[in-house]
Order: structure tokens, then sequence, then C-alpha cells
């Protein structure tokens, strides 16, 4: 009988009871990590009081987040709007529009009383999370890489986890989300669309070295003028502007650098 069993299968074991351990170790990591709470809070959609639509407000009416969000560029806090702001539009004088609704009935009604609609928050951060929402809007992060497309809902719903790993996933690779400050409230925005010699131009004319924009299109190359950045930029993206081909750009010549040391997150 030859010797069913290598030497290296005593070992085996031993092996194998390490590996689990490791497993259930990994795992225990992993499972909060990925399932608890933050996987599972996506696709949070309270019903709200009152039925607004940001897809009429923000969509079709193409109202801008900022009208009624009005703290969120200057702030670490968005704020809800009061009720003033509906009644802008909804209220009794010029606007008038649907005022007498059904669906708008609350807000009338708190407009009598002064009492604030008492909207159901959807986005929360556990208290030892320091977040700041005009860090990010400042500096070329928009609503839609973190809440979705918000303008397309009828009813708000959480898009993104917001979990550690994801913050921590953007903070790492900025340049696969930031884009030109007049554009963060723009949810449609698509890098494709932005005409490449503006976007160059405006980058010279914030000072910038035709040199240190061509270096960063390809590395060791340089560039007398807006001509040779855009022929340098032709052959390396191809005809159309590419998120890379922004975001690279912003992050060096912004010094973008998102903080992934553990203090900056929990103070
Ligand atoms: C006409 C006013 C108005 C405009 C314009 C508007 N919002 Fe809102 N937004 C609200 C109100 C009221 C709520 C609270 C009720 C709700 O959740 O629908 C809200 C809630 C939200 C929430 C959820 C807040 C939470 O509880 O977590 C997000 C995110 C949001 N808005 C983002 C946006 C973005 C992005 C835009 C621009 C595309 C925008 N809003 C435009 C009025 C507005
Ligand atoms: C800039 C003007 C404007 C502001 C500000 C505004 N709305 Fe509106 N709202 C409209 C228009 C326009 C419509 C669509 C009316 C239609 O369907 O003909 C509408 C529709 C609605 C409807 C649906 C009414 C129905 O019967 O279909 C609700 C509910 C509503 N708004 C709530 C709000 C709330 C709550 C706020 C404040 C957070 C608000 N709106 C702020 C202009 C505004
Ligand atoms: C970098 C990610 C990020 C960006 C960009 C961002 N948000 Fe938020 N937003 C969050 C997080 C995280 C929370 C939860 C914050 C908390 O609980 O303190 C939140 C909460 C909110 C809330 C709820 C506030 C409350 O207390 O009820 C609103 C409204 C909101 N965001 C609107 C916006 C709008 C409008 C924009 C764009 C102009 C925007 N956000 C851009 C991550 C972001
Ligand atoms: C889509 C990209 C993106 C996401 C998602 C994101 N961040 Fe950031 N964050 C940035 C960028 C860009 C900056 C700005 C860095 C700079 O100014 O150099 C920043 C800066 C910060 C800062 C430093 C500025 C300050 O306020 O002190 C903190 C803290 C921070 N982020 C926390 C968070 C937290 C917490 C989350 C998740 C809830 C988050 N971020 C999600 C891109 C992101
Ligand atoms: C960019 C911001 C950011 C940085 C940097 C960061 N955290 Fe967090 N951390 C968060 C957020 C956001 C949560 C809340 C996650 C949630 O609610 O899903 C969190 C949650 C936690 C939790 C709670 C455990 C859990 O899974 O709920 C611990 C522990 C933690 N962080 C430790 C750390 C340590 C240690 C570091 C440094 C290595 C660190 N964090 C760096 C944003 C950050």
């Amino acid at each position: 009988m030859g010797n069913f069993f290598p030497r290296w299968t005593n070992w085996l074991p031993l092996k194998l009871a390490v590996a689990a351990g490791f497993i259930v170790f990994g795992a225990s990591l992993a499972v909060p990590y990925y399932f608890t709470p933050k996987y599972t809070r996506v696709g949070y959609e309270p019903t709200q009081p009152v039925p607004f639509s940001h897809k009429v407000h923000a969509g079709q009416l193409g109202l801008d987040c900022r009208y009624c969000h009005s703290f969120v560029e200057n702030s670490s806090h968005a704020n809800v709007p009061t009720n003033q702001t509906c009644f802008n539009c909804h209220g009794a004088g010029k606007g008038n529009i649907k005022s007498a609704s059904p669906k708008l009935e609350l807000v009338m009604k708190a407009n009598e009383t002064g009492k604030p609609i008492e909207w159901i928050k959807v986005h929360k951060a556990p208290d030892y999370v320091y977040f700041n929402h005009s860090a990010h809007l400042n500096r070329g992060i928009s609503c839609q890489n973190c809440h979705g497309q918000i303008n397309e809902m009828e009813v708000v719903k959480h898009a993104e986890p917001q979990s550690m790993g994801w913050c921590l996933d953007c903070h790492r690779n900025p340049e696969l989300k930031l884009r030109p400050l007049d554009q963060v409230t723009n949810l449609n925005y698509k890098p494709e669309q932005l005409d490449r010699s503006t976007f160059y131009q405006s980058l010279l004319g914030k000072g910038v070295k035709a040199d240190e924009i061509a270096g960063v299109i390809a590395e060791g190359k340089t560039a007398a003028g807006l001509k040779d950045l855009l022929a340098l930029a032709d052959t390396t993206y191809g005809k159309t502007v590419t998120q890379l081909e922004v975001g690279t750009q912003l992050k060096k010549h912004w010094q973008v650098q998102p903080p992934d040391s553990c203090t900056a997150c929990h103070r």
C-alpha cells in the first residue's frame, strides 16, 4: 500500500483551523461593515406628512437646491426650508399656486398656526461622526454624489449607504467625483457636456501654468498654451471631456486632499 496521505496533510487540520479563524474574524468585521445598518438603510423612503415632490419642484420647475436648502453652501448643516419658503408660491397672496389643493392643506394650516411641518428625516449621520456640507460643496462635490438623483424623486429616498467605507472610497479617490464648482447643484451634470477649451481656459485664467496642466494630462509633457493643451487632451482622452480628465486637474490645482485620519471624522 502506498502512502495515501502525504506528510503535509498532518498539518491540514491546523491550517484549516487557522484559516477558519481568519474567515470568522474577517466576517465579523465585514458583516457590521457591509450589512448593518449601512447597506440596509439604502432605499429608506419614509412617507412625508406633505406629498412634496422634488421631481416637480427641482426637476420640472428647475428650482435650484439652494432656493430651499439655503444654508447648505455656508454651513455644516443642510437646512430643510420653513413654511415661509413654500408660501412664496403657494400662499394666498400673489402666487396662490394650488393653494386650495388638499395636498397643500397641512402647509396652509402650518402657516396659520406658525408650527413647522414635521418632515421625517431621511439621512442621519451618527452623533460621533463629524460631517460638514459646505466643506464638500465648496470643493466640487455634488449633492448627487451623496444623495443620488434627487431631482427625479417623487419621494426622497436614501440612495447611497453613507457608511464609513463609502466616505473613505471617495476620500481616497476624489478625482473620480470632482466637478467644476458651478456644477455642484446641477444634478444632471455630465463631464462630456463640458467644453474642453472653456475648461482649460478657466484653469489658465486662474494662473495655472500650461506646463503644469500638460504634466497632469500626460506625465512629462509640456505645452506652450491652450492650443497645445487641447491637442494633448484630444490624443489622451479622445474627443469628449472625461471625468478623470476634469477630476485629476481639479484635484491637483485646487490641492484637494480629503482626510483619512480617524480624528478628521471622529473628533
Ligand atoms: C421647493 C423647495 C425645495 C427644493 C428646490 C429642493 N428641496 Fe430638498 N427638500 C425640501 C423639503 C421640504 C424636504 C423635506 C421633505 C422631504 O424629504 O421630501 C427636502 C428634503 C431633502 C433631502 C432629504 C433630507 C433628509 O431628511 O435627509 C435631500 C437630500 C434634499 N432635499 C436634497 C435636495 C437637492 C439635492 C435639491 C436640488 C436638486 C433639492 N433638495 C431641492 C425642499 C426642497
Ligand atoms: C417657486 C414656486 C414654488 C415653491 C417655492 C414651492 N412650490 Fe410647490 N408647487 C409649485 C408648482 C408650480 C406646483 C405644480 C402645480 C401644478 O401641478 O400645476 C407645485 C405643486 C406642489 C404640490 C402638489 C399640489 C397638487 O395638488 O398637486 C405640493 C404638495 C407642493 N407643491 C408643496 C410644496 C411645499 C411643501 C413647498 C415648500 C417646501 C413648496 N411646494 C414650494 C411651485 C412651488
Ligand atoms: C459629501 C456628501 C454630501 C454632499 C455633497 C451633500 N450631502 Fe446632504 N447629507 C450628507 C450626509 C452625510 C447627511 C447626514 C448629516 C447629518 O446627519 O449630520 C446629509 C443630510 C442632508 C439633509 C438633511 C438635513 C437635516 O438635518 O434634516 C439635507 C436637506 C441635505 N443633506 C441636502 C443636501 C443638498 C441640497 C446638497 C447639495 C447642495 C447636499 N446635501 C450635498 C451628505 C452629503
Ligand atoms: C464624493 C466624495 C466624498 C464623499 C462621499 C465624502 N467626502 Fe468628505 N471630503 C471630500 C472632499 C473632496 C473633501 C475636501 C478636501 C479638501 O478640501 O482638500 C472632503 C473633506 C472632508 C472633511 C474635511 C473638511 C472638514 O469639514 O473638516 C471631512 C471631516 C469629511 N470630508 C468627512 C466626510 C464624511 C464623514 C463623509 C461620509 C459621511 C464624507 N466626508 C464623504 C469628498 C467626499
Ligand atoms: C471620512 C470620514 C471617516 C474617517 C476618516 C474615519 N471614519 Fe469611522 N466612521 C465614519 C462614519 C460616517 C461612520 C458611521 C458609519 C455608519 O453610520 O454607517 C463611522 C463609524 C465608525 C465606527 C463605528 C463602527 C461601525 O461600523 O458602526 C468606528 C469604530 C470607527 N468609525 C472607527 C474609525 C477609525 C478607527 C478610524 C481611523 C482608522 C476612522 N473611523 C476613520 C467616518 C469616518
